[in-house]
């Protein structure tokens, strides 16, 4: 290293010159979520999830204007959560079966771990609304891969109660803000299958060129 800079990359072998299979490239070449209803015990404890939201926060934030909070929803706050759930599908769906019902109540309770990720746009007249929202986005992704790097699996879900004006304003959030995701965490039940991933030159290309009309 010509400068004598401290190692900043968390590597513990030494060289990382050209290396393709590195530990941590390959937890993020082969993370899986696992759909919530398959994560069970043991979910992270107090101290691993502390760390895992420290990783989650460690997210690039133009302006430092940390423009998102993280709810933790343990046990006592994932059942009000599901019986606000369970209140609002049976008033919007009044012929609702008690079954149907009894899933929204039990929705926030599907793993052992609940986070909420709020994107928490500032209006400063500087950093656009759009960055301060994929940082939010970036929170969530970092949530899953540190929830996955500290052994554990992890599923990032809207549905419709991210979308829900009741409940975001029962979480304490005004209108300006959105819930970019609740995090569920736990230990799979089983491992998870691959995924059909779009191909690589689908989505990858050299641009060398020629500007088209603009
Ligand atoms: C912003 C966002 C919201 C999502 N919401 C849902 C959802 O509501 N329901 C769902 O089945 N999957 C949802 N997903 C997809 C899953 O989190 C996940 O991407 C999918 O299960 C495949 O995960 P993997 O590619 O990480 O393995 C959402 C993904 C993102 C990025």
């Amino acid at each position: 290293m010509a400068l004598d800079a401290p190692d900043m990359t968390g590597d513990t072998t030494g060289d990382t010159t050209g290396d393709t299979t590195g530990e941590t490239l390959t937890l993020l070449r082969t993370r899986r979520s696992v759909t919530a209803k398959n994560l069970t015990e043991p979910g992270p404890s107090e101290d691993q999830l502390t760390a895992i939201i420290e990783a989650g926060l460690r997210v690039p934030d133009h302006g430092k204007l940390g423009p998102w909070r993280v709810l933790i929803f343990d046990k006592a706050g994932q059942t009000a959560l599901g019986d606000l759930f369970a209140e609002l599908f049976a008033e919007a769906y009044p012929d609702a079966k008690d079954v149907q019902v009894e899933f929204e109540r039990k929705r926030p309770q599907r793993a052992p771990a609940l986070l909420a990720v709020v994107s928490t746009p500032v209006d400063n007249g500087k950093i656009p609304r759009i960055e301060q929202t994929l940082s939010a986005g970036a929170v969530c992704q970092n949530l899953l891969t540190a929830a996955h790097a500290s052994g554990f699996a992890a599923q990032w879900l809207t549905e419709w109660p991210a979308y829900n004006g009741t409940v975001r304003r029962a979480l304490g959030f005004g209108d300006d803000a959105e819930i970019a995701g609740f995090i569920y965490i736990g230990t799979p039940v089983e491992p998870p299958t691959e995924r059909t991933r779009p191909a690589y030159d689908d989505v990858v290309s050299r641009w060398q060129g020629p500007l088209t009309q603009h």
